[in-house]
């Protein structure tokens, strides 16, 4: 049987991590890092994340802040608001909840967000920065998975990675980390042919497609880690990830639950990515 990954613990051991960056930040520069997020309109998910981000930042001694904004909101304003966060040396991490109302153009907004405030690392200015091995602020699902693979214990240099999903939020970032752990990185997706044959080379296999219980219990490598980062309503109206959860327990070496694994990963990556952005400004200000 597999063991498995416990996110919700791991998750709390990360926010013990920043609770401590957080402390030693404060007491070096005299101020708290700074989460803004931004919620434009009322769509009922978001509002729950949103609440939940900022909530989990001031728990942990992050200055969270949350922003609403009504749903009919023009363009325009939320660019602006981005605008004055941008210039508001307080604020280290700025986060722009998606999805954006109709009216208001994705790419735009994220292309405006500062990069060196960009806390969900989505700016094309880092994924160019990651896929290049320059220092960037990384998507916090992908930081979250390579987390977990790091307490598997598994040796990255030199085995065979699968990433099935190529979303820029996910799959691509995934792909880079693990590359760049010098791992042998493949990246599935929707066309690939015989994937259950690609799927079995893996000695760590990230699902990130969407589809429920797609990855079965034979396409995986006795002794593999598998991280599901798949979030899906199953027949049932359970969650269920992207693997056969209890076929893959059978084979699998390490294995992430859904819930419970990737998910509680997020937050806490977020968290931490705001560390990381707040001492990133500050020493940029030390050397200007
Ligand atoms: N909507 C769902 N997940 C996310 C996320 O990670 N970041 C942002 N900005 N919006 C989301």
């Amino acid at each position: 049987m597999a063991n498995i990954l416990d996110g919700k613990a791991i998750a709390e051991k990360v926010r013990a991590e920043v609770r401590a960056d957080v402390a030693g930040f404060t007491s070096a520069h005299g101020r708290a890092p700074g989460l803004t997020v931004v919620l434009v309109g009322e769509d009922p998910a978001s509002v729950v994340y949103t609440r939940n981000k900022e909530r989990s930042a001031k728990e942990c001694g992050i200055a969270g802040t949350l922003i609403r904004l009504p749903a009919e909101t023009p363009e325009a304003e939320v660019l602006a608001l981005v605008e004055r966060l941008n210039r508001d040396d307080a604020v280290d991490g700025i986060l722009v909840q998606l999805p954006l109302p109709k009216q208001v153009r994705e790419a735009e907004v994220l292309r405006a967000i500062d990069p060196d405030k960009d806390v969900d690392g989505f700016h094309a200015l880092n994924a160019g920065r990651l896929a290049t091995g320059h220092p960037a602020l990384v998507p916090c699902t992908p930081l979250g998975c390579m987390r977990l693979i790091a307490e598997s214990g598994v040796e990255l240099a030199g085995a065979r990675a699968v990433v099935v999903g190529r979303s820029n939020i996910v799959g691509k970032p995934i792909a880079q980390l693990l590359l760049a752990k010098h791992a042998t990185v493949t990246i599935a997706h929707s066309r690939t042919r015989d994937l259950p044959a690609v799927c079995r080379e893996a000695d760590v296999l990230v699902a990130a497609v969407g589809r429920a219980n797609l990855v079965r219990g034979d396409w995986i490598k006795p002794g593999a880690v598998v991280i599901d980062v798949g979030i899906n309503r199953g027949a049932d109206g359970k969650l269920v990830g992207d693997v056969a959860f209890a076929e893959a327990a059978e084979r699998a070496g390490h294995l992430t639950p859904v819930p419970g694994g990737v998910g509680p990963m997020t937050i806490a990556c977020l968290l931490a990515n705001t560390v990381t952005a707040a001492r990133a400004r500050e020493a940029a200000k030390r050397r200007a």
